[in-house]
């Protein structure tokens, strides 16, 4: 057993003497000291070893492992070193060198917002923005959440002071056209919005379009039509729009809309986990409380109104992982969007 130690030891010694890299490295570690490599193998021999020599030899092979792992690790950090040193080398800019002029490019989420606005256009919608720090009352109680609403849960605001805040939603924006405008009323309302959550799918800061239209006679079907419009020319001409029953306060009945999945059409895949189908928005016909509350008359007029993040349209529309890459302005990642 004391022979197979130093056997094993020596030839990692000789293996790390032609390796040339972080990688042929790593190889070595796994090949010897993995779960099943060659020198974890010893540990297990052990209990073939003559019970009165057990402790001596175990203590060998353990001394043996802390100088392979030193050995290995010594050489990575040497290695690591050189490929970061290399790395450098190679991305050094000579500020005095002149290129001509970058040019820079849209940045994806102002792409698929034109490209969203336009289509709404078509549809006769006219596109208005509003105040990103909002009071409580039209980000919140014109839309029928007034103080203690529990739906204020769904929402993590950043608050200013007890009645201003930075809008939650593009929602605010219903409410402050119908309080100044008469129907028939067509809008979209792109525009970024702010709350406390931030992770691969959720940022802080994000960007939302509000639609409302209010007229005489307007229905679901309407909502479904312009919606299908919409996902059609966003995403492909396949694509297929689902309403599932939801609740907001503003709308009744509210709707959760579901689009065919980008990447698998509905067939199934790991983006719309097997379903064929992925979330994308939030809508449904104007809550008659919010009609009143803008001194709109709910017998004579009804709206449909809907809302969604453009940075989630563009992470599926381009099959971006983390929404963060889209907030952290490296070069390499937006001149992909030219
Ligand atoms: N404001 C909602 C949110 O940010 C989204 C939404 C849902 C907007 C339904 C609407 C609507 O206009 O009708 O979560």
């Amino acid at each position: 057993m004391t022979e197979k130690i130093k056997q094993l030891v020596d030839k990692v010694k000789e293996l790390l003497e032609k390796a040339s890299s972080v990688a042929e490295i790593g190889d070595i570690r796994v090949t010897f000291l993995g779960k099943s490599g060659e020198y974890t193998g010893l540990l297990r021999g052990l209990k073939d070893v003559a019970p009165a020599e057990r402790g001596t030899i175990g203590k060998l092979i353990n001394e043996g492992k802390v100088r392979l792992e030193n050995m290995i690790a010594e050489k990575e950090a040497y290695f690591r070193k050189k490929e970061e040193a290399k790395k450098l080398a190679s991305e050094k800019i000579d500020v005095t060198l002149s290129k001509g002029y970058l040019i820079g490019s849209t940045h994806p989420i102002t792409k698929v917002k034109n490209e969203i606005l336009d289509t709404f256009i078509g549809l006769g919608f006219a596109v208005k923005e509003g105040p990103e720090i909002e009071t409580d009352y039209y980000n919140f109680q014109t839309l029928g959440i007034p103080a203690d609403h529990p739906a204020r849960d769904m929402q993590d605001t950043f608050y200013i002071s007890e009645n201003i805040l930075l809008r939650t939603h593009t929602s605010p924006m219903q409410s402050r056209t119908m309080l100044s405008e008469k129907p028939p009323i067509r809008i979209v309302v792109p525009g970024k919005v702010y709350r406390a959550d931030d992770d691969a799918t959720h940022s802080p800061i994000f960007n939302q379009i509000e639609g409302l239209c209010v007229e005489e006679g307007i229905s679901l079907a309407h909502l479904k039509n312009m919606l299908e419009i919409f996902a059609k020319s966003t995403f492909t001409k396949d694509t297929k729009v689902r309403f599932r029953p939801s609740y907001f306060p503003f709308t009744e009945p509210s709707v959760e809309v579901d689009i065919s999945c980008s990447m698998c059409g509905g067939k199934g895949c790991r983006l719309c986990k097997g379903t064929g189908w992925i979330e994308v928005l939030g809508a449904g016909i104007v809550n008659p409380v919010v009609l009143e509350n803008c001194g709109i008359d709910s017998k004579k007029y009804s709206g449909f109104a809907f809302g969604f993040g453009i940075d989630r349209i563009a992470m599926l529309k381009y099959g971006i992982p983390d929404i963060r890459l889209m907030y952290e302005n490296d070069v390499n990642f937006l001149k992909q969007y030219k």
